[in-house]
């Protein structure tokens, strides 16, 4: 009947939406999901399984493989997640790949920093673990750290020892992509203001320093416990104090991740290729009538929903970094919601 009809397409047309998910103290805590994120998720599918609506993850953590952290995150929240659905902030390395295809780079942080380069077509990635490991007494407090024998954080991995034509202690580093969080501080800065101001080849001067990368900029996040923890931007914060008290040349880098908007035009892209039974768009070059970012760091997530403007709507849960009772003074939401179930019911009751 007419009546149906115009229900139907009333329903598809207000289906034209996404949703971006923050991970770090929105779906997970640590490896522990929280504020029903299982559920949560588990409302963007239908009976069959098959998604519903189109949804991303959009975290500045990472430190492993998409496709590998898509397998984790289907573990850990009982949904068929894909690769293409985790945006992570070292996603957009990928681009910089013809840049530095065969030179000699460096990867920094925990999991699997050149696992993740290299999966990204970088051919002569070594890890800052690895590299290291070429430098006898590089780090003067190695002998203390009684995890560096037990734990090889990192593996010589043998395809990629092939590979390599030289010692890496003959070869000039060309860049430095900071993947994830640094797990060792103090080495970790004592040998990237090492490469950084010698190119890696020690005792020689260097007319230029080799680019940086930092895959996001986040002073901190919430992990497990109560209060938040530093992040990538505190590592930065500390490497560039340091390198600028040493040396000349004050540090030259660039952050990548949220808020910069270039993050959140990437998600929309992403969003509008997923495989969806209901995503209705409203024409080519507005895709969504909306797209929701729900996160917990009012600095990043909301701050960069914002700037990234239309068509996107921020929801700040009180899950994460953002504990507050009211709206954020400095960068308010669209809505505040304690958790993830929360925006989604606000969503799909708002959408469907
Ligand atoms: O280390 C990860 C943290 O900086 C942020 O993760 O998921 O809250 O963007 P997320
Ligand atoms: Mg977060």
């Amino acid at each position: 009947s007419f009546f149906s009809h115009q229900i139907h397409s009333q329903s598809l047309h207000s289906a034209s939406f996404g949703i971006a998910f923050d991970i770090d103290g929105v779906i997970l805590r640590g490896d522990t999901p929280i504020g029903g994120s299982p559920q949560a998720l588990k409302r963007l599918y239908d009976d069959s399984g098959a998604l519903r609506f189109p949804y991303v993850f959009l975290t500045n953590g990472g430190g492993v493989p998409e496709s590998k952290r898509a397998t984790e995150l289907s573990k850990l929240l009982g949904v068929p997640i894909l690769a293409s659905q985790v945006i992570q902030g070292h996603s957009p390395f990928r681009q910089l790949m013809n840049r530095f295809e065969n030179e000699l780079i460096i990867a920094v942080g925990k999991g699997e920093p050149a696992r993740v380069m290299s999966e990204y077509g970088f051919k002569n990635v070594l890890s800052i673990d690895e590299y290291a490991s070429y430098f006898k007494h590089i780090d003067p407090l190695e002998q203390y750290k009684n995890w560096t024998n037990e734990q090889a954080g990192y593996q010589r991995s043998s395809s990629r020892e092939v590979e390599r034509k030289n010692d890496p202690c003959s070869q000039r580093v060309e860049a430095v992509f900071v993947v994830s969080d640094s797990v060792d501080w103090s080495r970790d800065i004592q040998v990237l203001c090492d490469i950084l101001s010698t190119g890696g080849l020690p005792g020689r001067e260097i007319s230029s320093q080799p680019p940086l990368y930092f895959a996001n900029d986040d002073l901190s996040y919430q992990g497990l416990f109560p209060t938040e923890r530093l992040g990538m931007g505190a590592f930065r914060i500390a490497l560039e104090s340091i390198y600028n008290r040493v040396y000349p040349n004050s540090l030259e880098y660039t952050s990548y991740g949220k808020p910069n908007p270039s993050v959140f035009k990437n998600a929309e892209n992403v969003l509008m290729q997923l495989p969806s039974t209901i995503n209705h768009r409203v024409n080519e070059q507005y895709p969504f009538k909306t797209l929701y970012m729900i996160g917990d760091n009012p600095s990043v997530d909301i701050n960069g929903a914002w700037k990234a403007g239309q068509p996107w709507f921020s929801i700040l849960t009180r899950s994460g970094v953002f504990k507050g009772k009211d709206n954020h003074p400095i960068y308010p939401a669209d809505m505040v919601v304690d958790t993830v179930e929360e925006a989604v019911d606000y969503i799909l009751s708002r959408e469907t």
